[in-house]
């Protein structure tokens, strides 16, 4: 049986991997800061719950050395992550630092731990959720889309590092999706309708953000579709939002995409 184990399995993309890995008979390794939000997760077969707070190195270290002691892992899912936004200036230090102690610190040391394991099995793939933070740049995201750009750069070295292994290095890259998604901070202050257009672009003629069943799937596509591929949209309304920024010269896409933001029109 093929093993799976998840950051963040609690709620949202966490939890519908989890579900969906479990529902294709995967051996599921659900972890999350809060066992008592494993509510759904402790009645599926072939899952199995550990405690894993991404601000905690002394517990990273324990939980992922358990897990590898008990499974042979195929796949690592760093998934859990939160945000926070507001105008660059606005953004308590403490903030800044928690987030990054969780995005970017927590992540990397999950990664650390798992990458002998992979190295030595010569198989298997690292997945990280990012976001489309993570790759263009939004207004009141300057701390969150440095936080998941720093994932972005990681996982991009890490391709490199790994690939000779045998170990496939991959994002899963979320614009907006329907979860229960965190922002403890979120300052408007002058920004509100900026905010609002921000909102209708991810949304990309849609009236709401996709649920996180397509991300699930886009996880699983990853994990078995063979191919040697970095970036996977997490869903179709961000695959097309990612190919009109690629197709397009960053320089003209700053400027397409300042009018799109600030006067409601297109350059
Ligand atoms: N939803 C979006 O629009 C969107 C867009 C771009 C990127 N993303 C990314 O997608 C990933 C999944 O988020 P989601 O949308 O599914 O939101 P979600 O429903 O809030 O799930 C986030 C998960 O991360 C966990 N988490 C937060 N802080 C943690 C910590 N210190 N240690 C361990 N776990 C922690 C949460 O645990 P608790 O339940 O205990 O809080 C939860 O399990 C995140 O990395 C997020 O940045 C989401």
């Amino acid at each position: 049986m093929k093993t799976i184990f998840i950051t963040g399995a609690s709620s949202g993309i966490g939890l519908e991997t989890a579900k969906y890995f479990a529902g294709h008979g995967w051996q599921v390794i659900a972890s999350m800061r809060n066992l008592k939000k494993a509510k759904e997760l402790a009645a599926v077969p072939n899952v199995t719950l550990m405690a894993l707070d991404l601000t905690n190195p002394e517990q990273i270290r324990q939980t992922c050395r358990d897990a590898l002691k008990q499974y042979d892992i195929d796949v690592l899912f760093n998934n859990a992550g939160y945000g926070i936004m507001g105008p660059f200036e606005l953004l308590p230090e403490e903030e800044i630092r928690r987030l990054f102690d969780t995005d970017v610190i927590g992540t990397m040391l999950v990664t650390q731990q798992f990458i002998p394991h992979f190295k030595k099995r010569k198989s298997g793939a690292i997945l990280t959720t990012t976001s489309l933070a993570g790759i263009i740049g939004l207004p009141r995201d300057g701390a969150y889309g440095a936080a998941k750009r720093a994932q972005q750069g990681m996982v991009e070295s890490l391709y490199y590092e790994l690939k000779p292994f045998g170990v496939k290095m991959a994002a899963i890259i979320p614009g907006g999706t329907k979860t229960a998604f965190q922002t403890p901070v979120n300052i408007l202050d002058g920004y509100e309708e900026a905010a609002a257009r921000q909102r209708a672009y991810l949304l990309c003629g849609g009236t709401e953000f996709p649920g996180p069943e397509e991300a699930a799937m886009t996880v699983w596509n990853a994990v078995n579709d063979g191919k040697d591929q970095i970036n996977y949209p997490a869903d179709s309304v961000c695959r097309k939002l990612i190919e009109e920024y690629q197709n397009t010269h960053v320089e003209e896409f700053k400027k397409h995409f300042y009018h799109l933001i600030f006067d409601g029109t297109q350059s």
